[in-house]
């Protein structure tokens, strides 16, 4: 990494806000957002089930046509408001309904904190584990028996998820810069770094070649309508959309930076480390028979049984939860930085004193659903328990419905001059061409796409 170019001072507008320090630390945070269990477990998963390569062509083309159009009008919004994801809206359209998608928003941030919270916790009981090779020799059976005992824990896996929510309290509270962008540069290229090795590992790994053909060749038979919805909703998912975070996080961009390459370089940075995760773990999972659509299971349950039996699995098995926890933790920083903002956007309380509260909160009924799990889990809402309640509601009703409003008022409702000035940084002649297919997308396709799978993910079609 050359020498860090540092942005210039804060610049009028972003008065007395915090913004990114650089370029890298914009990216890294950004980066550190998208990247999360959703590239390292759900990805490759979703790949395998819905058609190998085939399903990666259409997740391919949902990526370009409406996860990165709908990340760069968070962008805008959020830079152009330079508030966080509620009082932008409220800024650019007073006394108007459109703060609804931020309220959404916001909402859904708290909420799927709550739970992730408890899944990045588990990573750090399966980081123990690898570390005191308590996997070895466990057997399949065994294996699944640690996981499900662990998470119905009453009290361990409530442990763990009060570090994970302490630690990324504790960073969120330092601030944009010291804080959350700091972690970010240090934690990200970790990330990369791990998973670099452990690419090399899969492609030294006798057996592995039916992985890679599982992971890359296309065969369009196996392309379904649920394969479709599918790469769109995990778009959404893999991409940070919907939950006010591209919002916030555009609120600290200088105005002196490119929106359209930042989400570009976002969402390529995003698919490559999905691209990666598949070729860390399906070599691994063909080579030891495992079976790859295996869901949930297959992180915690499949491949600490991969690591037992292969040569330099211990080191293997360290890392990849390692980077698992490392992942999430960049993940939980920016959904906390969404509430936080606009606490202190609101209620101008103190940036320590909201990231105190909101953890606080965000812990106590995190607890709840951990206890889901367990000794709770005979408590239902709407037939699901606690922990599934939380996490179907926010990922098929908030998102899509946060995105909908904002695409909805982006496209048919902002004055255009404010697109203009913020996408093409003054040189509107060299992005009249791409603003108009931009537009395009944000009018109709993108709108159209969220409603036939919000209908779909509700049943209706
Ligand atoms: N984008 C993250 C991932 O791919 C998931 C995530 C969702 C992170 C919501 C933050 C907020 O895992």
């Amino acid at each position: 990494m050359g020498k860090e170019k540092s942005f210039n001072k804060i610049e009028s507008e972003g008065k007395n806000r915090e913004q990114f320090s650089s370029r890298f630390g914009l990216l890294a945070t950004a980066i550190g957002s998208a990247v999360g269990l959703g590239n390292i477990w759900r990805f490759p998963y979703i790949v395998g089930q819905y058609g190998g390569g085939a399903f990666l062509v259409v997740y391919l083309a949902m990526v370009a046509l409406i996860g990165i159009p709908i990340m760069l009008v968070e962008f805008v919004i959020g830079r152009e408001g330079r508030r966080d994801a509620i009082n932008s809206f409220r800024k650019l359209a007073p006394n108007k309904p459109w703060f609804m998608s931020g309220v959404i928003g916001v909402l859904a941030a708290f909420f799927i904190l709550s739970f992730y919270g408890v899944v990045a916790g588990w990573t750090l009981e399966y980081i123990r584990m690898s570390l005191i090779n308590g996997f070895s020799g466990l057997g399949s059976e065994g294996m699944v028996n640690h996981f499900s005992v662990f998470i119905s824990h009453p009290i361990k896996p409530v442990i763990t998820q009060v570090l994970v929510m302490a630690a990324t309290g504790i960073i969120v509270s330092t601030g944009v810069q010291q804080g959350v962008e700091k972690a970010a540069k240090i934690l990200i290229p970790m990330l990369v770094v791990i998973m670099l090795i452990l690419n090399v590992y899969a492609f030294m790994l006798p057996g592995g070649a039916a992985g890679f053909e599982f992971l890359f060749k296309p065969d369009f038979t196996k392309l379904t309508k649920e394969g479709v919805l599918a790469a769109l909703g995990h778009a959404f998912f893999s991409l940070s959309l919907g939950m006010g975070i591209m919002i916030t996080y555009g609120s600290y961009i200088p105005s002196s930076e490119k929106l359209t390459s930042t989400a570009l370089n976002i969402s390529l940075a995003d698919t490559v480390l999905a691209l990666l995760s598949g070729i860390a773990i399906f070599p691994a999972v063909f080579a030891f028979g495992i079976e790859p659509t295996s869901g949930p299971g297959l992180v915690f349950i499949s491949l600490p049984n991969v690591f037992a039996k292969m040569s330099g699995g211990y080191i293997f098995g360290v890392m990849f939860f390692v980077l698992l926890f490392l992942a999430s933790l960049t993940s939980t920083i920016s959904l906390l930085e969404v509430v936080v903002a606009f606490l202190t956007d609101q209620f101008k309380v103190e940036r320590r004193r909201a990231a105190v509260l909101s953890t606080l909160a965000i812990t106590m009924v995190g607890i709840f659903a951990s206890l889901a799990n367990g000794p709770l889990n005979g408590v239902k809402i709407f037939g699901s328990n606690i922990f599934d309640f939380i996490d179907n509601t926010t990922a098929n009703y908030f998102l899509p419905i946060a995105a909908f409003i904002s695409v909805i008022y982006f496209g048919w409702f902002l004055d255009k001059n404010i697109i203009n000035k913020q996408i093409s940084n003054g040189e509107i002649e060299k992005y009249k061409g791409f603003i108009n297919i931009f537009m395009f997308l944000i009018k109709f396709v993108v709108p159209i796409a969220i409603v036939v799978v919000f209908l779909f993910q509700i049943g209706q079609i």
